[in-house]
């Protein structure tokens, strides 16, 4: 670990209280002068650091996002490395899944340049504000397993910004998670298939969640649609935070997947049960329907206008307001 990422996870560690030069400096086997230079450029990346003669240094809030804040936050087995700006974190993840990588690392970005979304989609992912965040899985499971994963991890989303926000979190199916009506966060699941054995060689698991409003707001197609876990920075580190209580949830029960307790979970934030429904099809609207049950398997039982009735498994609903 380089003395800056060292000096960063010693402030995160005693985050309520001053640590001096020297005593970084011999927590660390550093020169003080190292030390100075590491808060230097802590500071510079935009870590509140508080110093004052014989005070030593504190971080004094802000919202953190690195490695060492998730790992200070995190306690599943997570190989999680954070970068300024990528272009998508699932393809960048993907790339890494193909030279071997191993289940649980992850790659959360500051800002994406090209953030993919569900069928083609682009995934609005402005700097410094949201959460971007793919996860590597490597499930012993047949591919059908991918709708679980998607199902669990919008549940795990769901868990966690209400542990975080107090607000309680509804989930359209399939996996947009929404609170107030809004969209606060969107899944990717993206799967390499073995063809022979029908198995899943892996799975990128990709989250997006705007936690705070974006700084230039949202643009104009996601104004009425999207929303933010936060209207303002009311915790430190919420980014690190919410990455690491959404890992340690999904990894929960991604070892059970398919679990009575996720499906109940999931079920009892289902916000199109009962509902009148336009069913989707690449987009545009195929059908009027109510949505009846949500099956086992996740699919939805829904009755058409003309009174038949129908699993879906897959495709998109829109919900009537
Ligand atoms: C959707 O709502 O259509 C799904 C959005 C998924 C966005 C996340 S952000 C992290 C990961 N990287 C991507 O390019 N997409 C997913």
């Amino acid at each position: 670990m380089r003395v800056k990422e060292a000096v960063l996870a010693e402030l995160l560690a005693h985050r309520e209280q001053s640590l001096s030069g020297e005593e970084l400096a011999s927590a660390l086997s550093v020169s003080r002068s190292a030390v100075w230079k590491a808060i230097s450029r802590l500071r510079s990346e935009g870590y509140a650091i508080e110093a004052g003669p014989n005070r030593g240094y504190r971080l004094t809030g802000g919202d953190v996002l690195s490695r060492e804040a998730v790992r200070s936050y995190l306690h599943s087995p997570c190989d999680v490395h954070v970068y300024g700006s990528v272009g998508s974190t699932n393809t960048l993840l993907k790339a890494w899944a193909e030279d071997g990588c191993q289940e649980g690392t992850v790659a959360i970005a500051e800002e994406q340049t090209g953030g993919r979304g569900r069928r083609g989609r682009s995934f609005f992912s402005p700097r410094g504000t949201g959460l971007y965040m793919s996860v590597l899985l490597r499930p012993q499971q047949r591919a059908e397993a991918a709708l679980q994963i998607t199902t669990c991890a919008a549940v795990a989303v769901a868990e966690a910004i209400e542990a975080l926000s107090g607000r309680e979190a509804q989930i359209k199916w399939v996996n947009d998670v929404f609170l107030d009506g809004k969209k606060v966060c969107g899944i990717l699941t993206e799967a390499s298939l073995d063809v022979e054995t029908g198995s899943l060689r892996y799975a990128i698991l990709g989250i997006g969640i705007n936690v705070l409003p974006p700084t230039e707001g949202y643009p104009e197609d996601l104004q009425d649609v999207a929303g933010s876990v936060f209207s303002r920075c009311e915790l430190s580190d919420l980014r690190s935070r919410l990455a690491a209580a959404v890992l340690d949830r999904f990894f929960a029960c991604y070892h059970e997947l398919g679990s009575e307790e996720c499906f109940e979970a999931y079920k009892r934030r289902l916000l199109v049960l009962g509902k009148r429904v336009t069913v989707l099809s690449g987009g545009c609207a195929v059908a009027e329907a109510e949505v009846l049950a949500l099956n086992r398997d996740y699919s939805l039982l829904v009755r058409y206008e003309d009174g038949l009735c129908a699993n879906l498994s897959t495709g998109e609903v829109s919900v009537h307001p």
